[in-house]
């Protein structure tokens, strides 16, 4: 009989997209000029560039992710009955085995699902502390005449701060506000991870101390739960005493520590469009629905159609796999500590969905009123089609009173859609960056031509400043 050399079982380093391609999207190639000709006529707002002038758009991971084989599947499972349609019904099983809360209330988009929520709980005099109210939920919250209070830890707003869960929240700050203003607030809010704050996890133990102080104080507490996936992978590699568990797990204790959550389906849930408001509480999940009938539909599809509620009952089964998790942040890592390595001041740790240039460390000579993060981010357009986000003072610099002040960091997100671009495309980032910034010195300032009174830098128009 031959005898076959054993190999022993090994673990490679590269980072393997636990998938191969099924079908494609071209990219097109630009010229320099089609570039810097599509950015005069956007007004310098990266919103406003054709994504077809687009290589490689890292603007947002948000509904940008790949659909798997399944989900593509699962569409032709959809079933349009305006009401009580089978495809609601697995939808909410789904959920609910990850969050078993006792209402799952489908809306459009994570936005809609704020809009109701606070429409009901907020309201003038109100305040809603959270760890980083992302953009959208800050304008929820202000629309309706409350205060949006970001209570995250100091760590977070230190880029260079290697705290491991730099997403939790302050809770000497909260158990403060709550003694001062309890009568004032509706619920305590946890974003995982936090986007603003650099798509940094909250742990377990974080989690556990935010439920008791709500607990003492009789609020309810409420996840912001995009990302909830990518944190709980967090908990199970960086928090002690997690590793041997599944993320599932993690999930539903997460979900233990809540009494309900918003979500943009457009994220983990691996959606191109859906969102949800779930809770426990019987009495806010009828008010909910009342106002859902009026703008989104009727409870069982509240703005999606059956078959983007299918397209989430098996993209949730996915996000949790942990070969799938595995690649997704470290192929997210791979990219920051290049970048690092290249001498480019990068948030650390590196967060789950994007990396987050310090753009204020990197344009040390462009004032924080004069957008350094706007002007790296047209840079990255200019030089190499790049599409990116400016997180800083365009996106919060605008106050409640209209006056302007330097938001707390200037930073450009690189987001990064969902098993969408590959390890070169990775690479090719890593060079246009590289490239922009041994010029970072030659960068203009900015200015706004032309705003809208809330969420400007949908937007804005911007001018160089010469
Ligand atoms: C943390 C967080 N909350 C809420 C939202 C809003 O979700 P949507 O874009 O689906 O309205 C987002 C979207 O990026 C987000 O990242």
């Amino acid at each position: 009989m031959v005898q076959y050399r054993r190999v022993s079982e090994h673990t490679f380093t590269t980072i393997f997209e636990p998938f191969r391609i099924h079908s494609v999207e071209p990219l097109r190639m630009t010229t320099l000029d089609e570039r810097r000709s599509a950015l005069a006529g956007a007004g310098f707002n990266l919103f406003k560039i054709h994504a077809g002038d687009v290589l490689i758009d890292l603007l947002t991971d948000s509904g940008t992710g790949a659909m798997s084989r399944d989900q593509w599947a699962a569409l032709q499972h959809g079933d349009e009955s305006y009401a009580g349609s089978p495809s609601y019904f697995l939808f909410h099983d789904a959920v609910t085995d990850l969050f078993p809360f006792s209402h799952v209330i489908p809306t459009h988009q994570g936005r809609a699902a704020e809009r109701i929520l606070f429409s009901v709980i907020g309201g003038p005099g109100k305040i809603v502390p959270n760890n980083t109210h992302f953009d959208t939920t800050r304008a929820n919250v202000e629309f309706t005449g409350a205060q949006a209070l970001d209570l995250v830890i100091q760590e977070a707003r230190d880029p260079s701060s290697s705290h491991p869960f730099k997403g939790n929240m302050d809770i000497a700050a909260l158990e403060r506000l709550l003694a001062e203003r309890a009568d004032d607030v509706p619920v305590v809010f946890v974003t995982v991870t936090n986007n603003s704050g650099g798509g940094q996890p909250v742990s377990l133990e974080n989690l556990r101390e935010v439920r008791r102080v709500a607990d003492a104080h009789g609020k309810p507490v409420f996840l912001d739960a995009c990302r909830f996936a990518e944190n709980a992978w967090f908990i199970r590699t960086r928090e002690p005493g997690q590793g041997a568990r599944s993320v599932p797990e993690i999930v539903r204790e997460m979900a233990g520590l809540a009494d309900g959550m918003t979500m943009s389906a457009k994220k983990d849930p691996m959606g191109n469009i859906g969102g949800w408001l779930a809770m426990n509480d019987d009495d806010l999940a009828r008010q909910c629905r009342d106002l859902l009938i009026l703008t989104e539909g009727f409870p069982t599809y509240g703005g999606l159609a059956g078959r983007d509620l299918e397209a989430l009952a098996q993209g949730l089964t996915e996000v949790v796999d942990h070969d799938y998790l595995r690649y997704r942040i470290r192929s997210t890592e791979y990219v920051g500590q290049s970048l690092l390595e290249a001498g480019i001041p990068v948030v650390q740790p590196i967060g789950g969905h994007a990396v987050y240039i310090d753009a204020r460390a990197l344009l040390p000579h462009v004032d924080p009123l004069e957008y350094p993060g706007q002007s790296l981010a047209v840079a990255l357009f200019e030089a190499g089609g790049i599409r990116t986000c400016e997180i800083g003072t365009v996106m919060f610099g605008r106050q409640p009173d209209g006056s302007e002040q330097a938001a707390s960091l200037d930073l450009v997100r690189l987001a990064i859609p969902r098993r969408t671009y590959t390890q070169s495309h990775m690479d090719y980032v890593i060079e246009v960056c590289r490239h922009v910034a041994a010029r970072a010195d030659a960068l203009p300032g900015y200015r706004i031509v032309e705003e809208p009174p809330t969420l400007r830098h949908f937007t804005a128009t911007f001018a160089p400043i010469a």
